[in-house]
């Protein structure tokens, strides 16, 4: 498949070394990331429904939608810009990520926070896979990336520093929330 068109691609006159991706590999990034931006602004819509806005952690977790939303669109851009194809399990993950907010926020404020610290947690993982694997193959992608990381770490920080390890049966809900995020990254690759 020659997929050049999408990736116009800069040389490398730093002679830095390059990653192990191709153009294939790179779209197929840029279509995971995307999808799980978008997963997380739903998830945290999902919290807001249940939670509103009167609850003192309803602050933190609005600012950390709008983090979100800002990673989101960088990615929707993104995709237009190189015709890469979305995920097709967009409406699923709209649904998906909203019942997952609602679910944890309808148990209490501390595993809507064990929600965010278990996502947050594999998303680092995952970005910080994805950066290793770039190199300097994309230094576009790779800053948009090891920015959103960023954010993310502090929101799994803010999130277990509001108790989210004090949730109930934390360990099988974290576990089980986990297990979920790394699925659908593994399914957002592909289809
Ligand atoms: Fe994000
Ligand atoms: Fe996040």
């Amino acid at each position: 498949m020659n997929a050049a068109k999408d990736f116009p691609r800069p040389g490398r006159p730093d002679g830095k070394a390059s990653g192990e991706t191709n153009d294939r590999a790179r779209a197929s990034m840029l279509r995971v990331d995307q999808a799980g931006e978008f997963g997380a602004t739903r998830i945290y819509a999902g919290q807001l429904a249940v939670m509103g806005d009167r609850h003192p952690d309803a602050r933190l977790i609005a600012g950390m939608a709008a983090q979100e939303e800002r990673h989101r669109k960088t990615f929707d851009a993104m995709i237009v810009q190189r015709g890469v194809r979305p995920t097709m399990l967009t409406p699923f993950w709209n649904v998906a990520g909203f019942a997952l907010g609602a679910v944890t926020a309808a148990i209490g404020p501390r595993a809507a926070m064990a929600c965010t610290a278990a996502i947050e947690t594999e998303i680092d993982l995952h970005y910080a896979e994805q950066l290793k694997q770039l190199g300097q193959d994309d230094p576009e992608l790779s800053a948009a990336i090891a920015d959103f990381q960023a954010d993310e770490v502090e929101h799994r920080d803010a999130a277990l520093a509001h108790g989210a390890e004090q949730a109930p049966a934390y360990p099988l809900l974290s576990g089980a929330i986990r297990l979920g995020c790394r699925a659908a990254i593994a399914l957002s690759k592909r289809i």
